[in-house]
């Protein structure tokens, strides 16, 4: 996605936000030393351990490890995917996203998907409304025990059974054409002619948080398949990131407290009816990390509703999989299962509220359907089952972002296997899949000093805490060909500091953002590194000027292995090149 904004923008807007008013605005913050810091927002603490460097412009807490840039803030923090963040810090500079290439294309002048949707939920309405032919649709709604209330509340419409509605109400002009088509709302034929999409359903129209219309459910009436039938994908509706009833429950509740997740269309609009005016229902596809992040954004608290069969169990199992990442302290995420051959409108006509809402204080929080999952799923009694345990944990648990949770769950994790946390932990690092940087790079070679980074880490280290470091680089082709793990990561960074010098240490980490990198970059850059520029230049030449003394030697080693007979010209050439370099960095220590 971050592919579709160019790079520039993305560097521009890091480069002009300041990181610690930005936070600030969120978490008030205090001078301490060159940074800014408070009580971390991210987990729970009386001393503050939050961190805002005005320098490298990124946040880090030393408790929780929680870190990142300005973008990275708002994605955590607000809840916002990235080009949500993108927007919000675009609309506090005042300046304009540019439009990715694709969408420019279809902004036709004129041509407004969201005036067609809207008069085509009117024309469904008032057909539901008024016309004979719509009688069935009303008996059906009626049977379905749908009252006017909620019909109106929910704009619930008819499509009659012909292939021309929309263009006989709405008129039959190309302009009115050509925007039906792009909402999705005809399908064409082989032979090109067009027809409405929706005949004989009664209609759902699905509205975004603004309440614009962006598509439309449409049922049929009785049994018959599909039973349901949704708009396609267009500009204005995006199945992953819409949920239905999400207008309505915002209309209806200031402040909420807490959101049901629920399946289905009928369910949202009965519950609303018995006033459980928090639910939404996802467009019959697979929770999505943006639905949860929109979610959190609006309430503390998600309580999934599935059916209790096996459908609804693996339903289930991909939600909470996908909420981990996105569970940072002070959210709350619940599961309940209903009884088999019900959903919450069946629950809900029979039970009323008090009914449901009594299933809802017994749904299960996330991490105990975690642990009863994976308990279900091996022997637990046995050794090699608890094992077995640790082992389906573990990319689970690489997931959750640290914090309180993340705590929690290890702790739970290590009361079952036995395993003590700290064994847990390292477990986790090492199954990174960054071996290029973290592993292979912690020491130089089997001889060098044990436990110190290698040459080609420290130097990405410092050029990340101080980006300006670049310009002291020097002669990149000297050392450039050392056979050390990174190396390719080292060239690329000095590559794109030395394309767009000035980058800032959150710009270029924006850079990599998305790569495989990405986190443990950032993780070199929450370090606490040195403050001082001259102590930094001074470590940096010495990193370059000793990693191009390895080089020389290493070339030097490869020469002498060939035999003296084998030696050409050039051979010879390049050995007196290697031994004259090698002389001028003696001569010059400290200098390369
Ligand atoms: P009723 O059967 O009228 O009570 O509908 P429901 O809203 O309870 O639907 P159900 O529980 O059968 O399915 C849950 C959701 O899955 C629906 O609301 C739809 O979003 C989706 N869905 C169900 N059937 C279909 C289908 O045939 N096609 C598509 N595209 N989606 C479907
Ligand atoms: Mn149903």
């Amino acid at each position: 996605m971050s592919g579709r904004i160019p790079q520039q923008f993305i560097d521009s807007l890091i480069d002009r936000t300041d990181i610690v008013e930005l936070i600030n605005g969120y978490v008030p913050l205090r001078k301490a030393g060159h940074e800014f810091a408070a009580c971390c927002p991210f987990h729970n603490e009386k001393t503050p351990s939050f961190t805002v460097s005005p320098r490298k412009q990124f946040y880090h807490c030393f408790g929780c490890g929680a870190h990142g840039t300005a973008i990275g803030f708002l994605m955590e923090y607000g809840h916002m995917d990235f080009i949500e963040a993108v927007h919000e810090l675009a609309s506090r500079l005042g300046v304009d996203v540019p439009q990715p290439e694709q969408h420019r294309k279809e902004a036709t002048p004129g041509l407004d998907i969201y005036k067609v949707m809207e008069r085509a939920a009117g024309a469904y309405q008032s057909i539901l409304a008024e016309r004979p032919a719509a009688q069935a649709a009303r008996d059906y709604l009626a049977q379905r025990e749908l009252t006017a209330d909620t019909i109106k509340t929910f704009r619930v419409g008819f499509a009659p059974e012909a292939w021309d509605t929309l263009s006989k109400v709405l008129g039959g002009d190309a302009m009115t054409h050509k925007a039906l088509m792009e909402a999705g709302l005809l399908s064409s034929n082989d032979s090109g002619r067009t027809y409405d999409r929706f005949r004989n359903r009664v209609m759902f129209p699905i509205r975004d948080s603004k309440g614009r219309v962006i598509a439309f459910g449409g049922r049929v009436i009785g049994d018959g398949t599909p039973k349901y039938l949704n708009s396609p994908e267009t500009t204005a509706f995006h199945k992953g990131r819409a949920l239905y009833g999400l207008y309505e429950m915002c209309q209806a509740t200031r402040k909420i407290e807490r959101i049901l997740v629920v399946e289905g269309y009928m369910d949202v609009m009965m519950l609303a009816q018995h006033d459980i005016r928090y639910a939404v229902a996802t467009l019959g596809t697979a929770t999505t990390v943006a639905h949860i992040h929109r979610l959190l954004r609006l309430a503390p608290e998600i309580v999934f509703c599935f059916d209790g069969d096996r459908a609804g169990r693996d339903a289930a199992w991909k939600a909470l999989k996908t909420a981990l990442s996105v569970m940072s302290d002070g959210y709350q995420i619940r599961f309940m299962f209903l009884p088999e051959g019900e959903d919450p409108d069946s629950i809900v006509r029979r039970e009323g509220r008090t009914g449901l809402e009594h299933r809802i204080q017994d749904a299960v929080t996330l991490s105990h359907l975690l642990f009863d999952q994976l308990k279900s799923s091996v022997d637990f009694t046995s050794i090699d089952g608890r094992a077995r345990l640790g082992q389906l944990a573990r990319p689970l648990v690489a997931e959750i972002p640290h914090g309180l949770f993340r705590e929690m769950i290890l702790q739970e994790l290590s009361n079952l296997t036995g395993v003590d946390i700290a064994g847990l932990e390292r477990s986790l690092t090492s199954a990174d899949v960054i071996k290029d940087l973290s592993t292979a790079t912690r020491t130089d070679q089997p001889g060098g000093t044990k436990g110190r980074p290698s040459l080609v880490r420290q130097a990405i280290t410092l050029l990340l805490q101080c980006p300006e470091l670049a310009a002291e680089t020097g002669e990149v082709a000297l050392f450039s060909g050392l056979e050390q793990r990174g190396m390719p990561i080292l060239l690329k960074i000095l590559e794109q500091l030395n394309e767009r010098p000035g980058l800032s240490t959150a710009a270029l980490l924006e850079n990599w953002r998305g790569t495989r990198y990405a986190d443990h970059l950032a993780e070199l850059v929450a370090r606490d590194g040195l403050h001082d520029r001259d102590a930094m230049s001074h470590e940096y030449r010495d990193i370059i000027d000793t990693m191009c003394r390895r080089y020389l030697d290493q070339e030097l080693q490869n020469l002498s292995t060939k035999p003296h007979n084998d030696w050409t010209e050039s051979d010879r050439e390049r050995m007196q090149a290697l031994l004259q370099a090698k002389r001028e960095l003696s001569a010059e220590p400290g200098k390369s």
